[in-house]
């Protein structure tokens, strides 16, 4: 009797991110060509398990994505555990429905936290759940990298770099506002690659003060310009942008020119970096690894640069947040980087 061919369905949820469409060809070309099983892609994250809407991924159809940016699946951030709604407690149990009368025999969930605690509630109802993690705020908990991260912190660096002529230029004071609502990671990696003078992230308290103490000695050791990059998510009064904010202080405490960039959604567009590929295509394929051997509940990690599958449950609902005594805050305040904390009592 011949064996019935295994079938696992691959979703993408949150926010997107470079590499999602490497990620979903290394998940799904591996499962195909090593493991012979069938493959579909579920619409527009956890939505597309809801609502049954889906497509099938023959190994045609994953050939030429590496290099494409977003998702070919498309992306929400509906959490079906969520309530809200009408139809909410029925939500995981049509998910569970449509799981079965698909005849899955696995789910890939690639996202960031938010996604990875909804894998795990779903894991716990019984499905066969496999986790990939990425996000460009490389905040996944139970794992040292996620795909996504490098490539914004390329971008990113790249704008900053951009404003070091012009900023020198005007002899300006520039402040860039990169993405992080609660993690810093972006601000801390792009602010030390790009030169940045003063770094404020998420996780360390600041104060005006030592902003604009180190703005001014800055002008009195003759550098005539300044870059300060802010992570969006500092704390700051309700309804300003982090930059329109510092910005502001700066001008009004040292009377220096001062001029913001908010980043945006550039960091999370356009196509992956090398290293992304590789990191995206390193998960897609042992996530389809851990499918082949039965190793459910999991999702993939790099630990000290091994991939390893770490059970869901230890990670849903954690944030992986920049640590005070982390070695590159350590690096950047021994080379004089201000994280703006100088006169914090
Ligand atoms: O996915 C993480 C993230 O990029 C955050 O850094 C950012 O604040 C957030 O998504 C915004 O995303 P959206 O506007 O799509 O909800």
């Amino acid at each position: 009797m011949t064996k019935k061919k295994k079938k696992i369905g691959i979703l993408t949820a949150g926010g997107d991110c470079p590499g999602l469409n490497a990620a979903i060809r290394g998940v799904g070309k591996t499962a195909i060509v090593e493991f012979g099983m069938e493959v579909i892609g579920f619409r527009a994250g956890y939505s597309g398990l809801i609502h049954n809407d889906y497509l099938e991924l023959k190994e045609s159809q994953l050939s030429g994505i590496l290099t494409l940016g977003g998702t070919i699946l498309g992306t929400s951030r509906e959490k079906p555990f969520k309530n809200g709604g009408a139809d909410a407690h029925d939500k995981p149990d049509t998910i569970l429905q449509n799981y079965n009368d698909l005849g899955l025999d696995a789910l890939v969930c690639i996202g960031g936290n938010g996604t990875m605690k909804t894998a795990n509630m779903l894991s716990k109802q019984g499905l066969n759940v496999v986790g990939i993690p990425k996000t460009i705020d490389n905040d996944v908990w139970g794992t040292d990298i996620t795909f996504g991260f490098e490539s914004a912190v390329e971008i990113a660096t790249e704008a900053i770099d951009r404003l070091h002529t012009t900023a020198n230029s005007h002899q300006r004071v520039m402040i860039i506002e990169v993405m992080g609502h609660n993690a810093g990671w972006l601000a801390l990696y792009a602010g030390t690659a790009g030169g940045g003078d003063i770094i404020l992230l998420p996780e360390l308290p600041y104060n005006l003060r030592s902003v604009c103490k180190k703005v001014e000695s800055r002008y009195e050791e003759n550098k005539p310009y300044s870059i300060v990059v802010v992570a969006e998510g500092i704390e700051r009064p309700e309804k300003r942008t982090a930059a329109n904010y510092i910005a502001e202080a700066i001008g009004t405490y040292t009377g220096l020119e001062t001029r913001e960039t908010v980043l945006g959604y550039i960091q999370r567009g356009g196509s992956p970096s090398p290293f992304d590929r590789i990191l995206a295509t390193r998960y897609g394929s042992f996530a389809a690894q851990c499918i082949a051997d039965g190793n459910f509940g999991t999702m993939v990690s790099v630990i000290d640069n091994k991939t390893v599958a770490v059970p869901l449950s230890e990670v849903g609902g954690k944030t992986r947040l920049v640590r005070p005594d982390d070695p590159l805050v350590t690096i950047a305040r021994r080379m004089g980087i201000s994280f703006g904390d100088e006169y914090l009592k």
